[in-house]
């Protein structure tokens, strides 16, 4: 048993998690009938009756995720989809058509395409704006803003939002707040800060193996909201599968010990690159000359160990052009003599990733044609700082 004065280690061990009373069995079994044996007089509606409404090992995960996001009210709500991007559908979804806004100008380009390719043609009004400037954020929020998204770390260059100061201007006019957590799950609590909703793409850091595609939102209480989300995954679908809440409950077993790790190697990749002569810029907030490092140390505090602060395991790196290659080719070349790093998309699992983010993102890409986006994995500093030298040393 779990209590939410346990620390998160406890509590992702813990948490949705029973002893079988069937068989004793200490691993929870996995589900996967789609159908439940129902009451005579069907009155059994707050039971399991159909796997699209719920289903055990669903049900199991929400509760572990609840647990995780210190801060949640008592009625607190936790919701599991197929994808990250299906959790943020449904979250848009759930708002009117005319309703307005805010995103950040920088922030994972799949949201964006969403709201812009489905959202805006069915009539939300949206707003980008620069988060990192609270006077523009202030400017940017009207009487009638409904919900403000935020993104803190942000994709790809790793920019921080004061996630209370954000939390108060939207709470001034009724707005919700939204945090995209991806990047830092335990390391940053959005929900203590202030924020009404923290949205996971599961994928990363929970699931930890790149092997399972899921999203989830957490909201602080009950609310209006919270029921539609609910109401629009009942009849619109797109749930976690049982294989996946149950495959990702094992994964959040080891997630408290997996973030130390990438924590511990990314600030020691990021000390061993800062002034490497082949790059412009190293952003990564626990480095103390970052822009956001004092506010990295302020939010970003929630899993004290091996290092002080969690500056997460995500950084980018941009390098410079030479005299042959231009920063798009010289940054591609890199990414080419990696042996460790593997070239591939994604983020949060126990291997490095590297990737030309703009290639990655198409033509509508603003991101500087030299970034190249890092996944910390958890395999030994040295051995990661050793590929990268080598790597970089290509262009030098
Ligand atoms: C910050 C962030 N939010 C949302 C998503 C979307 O999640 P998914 O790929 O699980 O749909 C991603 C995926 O890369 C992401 O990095």
């Amino acid at each position: 048993m779990h209590s939410s004065a346990h620390s998160p280690e406890t509590i992702a061990i813990h948490a949705g998690r029973t002893i079988d009373p069937t068989t004793g069995a200490v691993a929870p079994p996995l589900v996967l009938s789609t159908t439940y044996l129902r009451a005579v007089d069907y009155s059994d509606t707050e039971s399991y009756i159909y796997s699209r409404y719920r289903n055990p090992n669903r049900l199991s995960l929400e509760e572990c995720l609840l647990a995780l996001e210190q801060g949640v009210e008592p009625s607190g709500r936790a919701y599991t989809f197929a994808s990250g991007l299906a959790a943020t559908m449904t979250m848009f979804q759930a708002l009117r058509p005319g309703d307005h806004i805010v995103i950040p100008k920088e922030m994972y380009f799949g949201v964006r395409a969403q709201l812009h390719e489905v959202f805006v043609p069915w009539g939300l009004r949206v707003e980008s704006v620069d988060m990192t400037d609270l006077d523009a954020v202030r400017s940017a929020i009207q009487t009638d803003t409904k919900l403000v998204w935020v993104e803190s770390p942000s994709n790809p260059t790793v920019k921080l939002t004061d996630l209370q100061a954000v939390a108060e201007l939207a709470h001034a006019v009724g707005a919700v707040v939204v945090c995209d957590n991806t990047w830092c799950p335990l390391l940053q609590t959005p929900l203590t800060l202030g924020c009404d909703v923290v949205m996971y793409s599961t994928t990363k850091y929970f699931g930890g193996h790149s092997d399972i595609l899921s999203g989830a939102l957490i909201f602080k209480e009950h609310s209006t909201y919270s029921e539609r989300v609910l109401r629009l995954q009942e009849v619109g679908g797109a749930v976690c599968a049982p294989y996946d809440a149950w495959m990702l409950l094992r994964s959040i077993a080891t997630l408290p010990v997996r973030m130390r790790a990438h924590c511990a190697n990314a600030l020691a990749i990021a000390h061993a690159l800062e002034n490497h002569p082949a790059l412009s810029a190293v952003h990564y907030p626990g480095l103390v000359a970052n822009p956001f490092h004092d506010l990295a140390q302020k939010q970003m505090n929630s899993l004290p160990g091996v290092v002080k602060h969690g500056y997460g395991g995500m950084m980018s790196i941009e390098v410079k052009p030479t005299a042959m290659l231009t920063a798009l080719h010289a940054a591609q070349k890199v990414a080419g003599q990696t042996k460790i790093f593997a070239r591939a998309t994604s983020l949060g699992g126990v291997e490095s990733l590297i990737e030309h983010r703009k290639s990655a993102e198409g033509v509508n890409s603003t991101t500087p044609e030299g970034l190249l986006r890092l996944s910390i994995g958890i395999e030994s500093a040295e051995d990661l700082i050793a590929d990268l030298l080598q790597a970089l040393a290509a262009v030098e």
